[in-house]
């Protein structure tokens, strides 16, 4: 048997909503998975660190996940078609943490609950804002306590496009992290709750006027902004063209825009930005994936 699943990127934070908000976009990781006796690992386009089981995260959490379920692993032959840049605030470790999650859930014939998927999925990952858009789709609210996680799917405007300006380096969620403080001000809650509860109803309503203000942010952005060269002017760039809101993506490095209209301007000024610092960057303009992981025989 042969199965494929494609799993989307996914932006998360989208400003003040720090690990609590995530978006799937459309742009997918497949992965082509075959029952074997050993691990044999394709990739494309070729990587050779991802080509070595021990840093596979897919493979990794296959066999945990096998574990999990009760059934023994013996290997698997994968081919991996990665399409979501590595380390770039775009979800790319979520699409494997989930695909592996669906493909043993599958095989072993388990209807993958919340609680499944959310024990494995932490051992490995430990924010629901990436995992959850890349299982369902959409745009996700989530929040985790000791024994749960919440989290509802809401309907995200048809209209609006994620533009994401991708630098040519990477950062790992760890490094943007260790710049965070430990303590926030109260006036800095009270800036990111406001705005959080804006971006919502402004979602819900298609209050598009609104994501300006709602999309700003001062637990993460402020602190993570100076590993990213050209932070500020990319921002102000895509909403002097024309975003309705701009953010970090995830843990950065990438700068999300959403925007209804002149997404290439936007793409390409935010591009320039990150330029002048002499960061070279890509742009995308992506759809908002509603569907979410799916997985399929072949
Ligand atoms: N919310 C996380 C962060 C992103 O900004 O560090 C990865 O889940």
């Amino acid at each position: 048997m042969k199965i494929k699943i494609s799993v989307p990127a996914t932006t998360a934070n989208l400003g003040a909503g720090f690990d609590t908000f995530g978006l799937a976009l459309n742009l997918f990781n497949e992965f082509i998975v075959e029952e074997s006796s050993s691990i044999e690992i394709e990739t494309s386009p070729k990587n050779d660190f991802l080509e070595n089981p021990e840093n596979n995260l897919f493979v990794q959490v296959l066999k945990r996940s096998c574990e999990y379920f009760g059934n023994e692993f013996h290997g698997v032959k994968l081919s991996q078609r990665n399409n979501v840049p590595v380390a770039r605030g775009l979800g790319s470790s979520a699409t494997a943490i989930v695909a592996a999650i669906m493909v043993s859930a599958f095989v072993n014939k388990k209807e993958l609950t919340d609680k499944d998927f959310f024990n494995i999925a932490y051992e490995f990952e430990p924010h629901p804002d990436n995992l959850l858009p890349a299982w369902k789709g959409g745009f996700t609210i989530a929040l985790k306590d000791k024994e749960n996680t919440f989290y509802q799917k809401l309907d995200f405007p048809k209209e609006i496009k994620a533009v994401v300006a991708i630098p040519d380096f990477q950062l790992s969620t760890e490094e943007a992290r260790k710049v965070l403080p430990e303590k926030i001000p109260l006036k800095d809650g009270i800036f990111n709750v406001q705005r959080a509860s804006l971006f919502v109803s402004a979602v819900i309503t298609k209050r598009f006027d609104l994501l300006k203000v709602a999309m700003d942010d001062k637990f993460h952005q402020p602190y993570r902004k100076k590993l990213i060269p050209g932070f500020d002017n990319v921002i102000k760039n895509a909403l002097e063209n024309g975003a309705l809101g701009a953010s970090l993506s995830g843990a950065g490095p990438t700068i999300l825009a959403l925007a209804t209209e002149s997404f290439d301007d936007i793409g390409k000024s935010m591009a320039e930005a990150f330029e002048k610092e002499g960061v070279k960057a890509e742009y995308k303009v992506l759809d908002i994936n509603e569907e979410g992981a799916k997985i399929e025989v072949i």
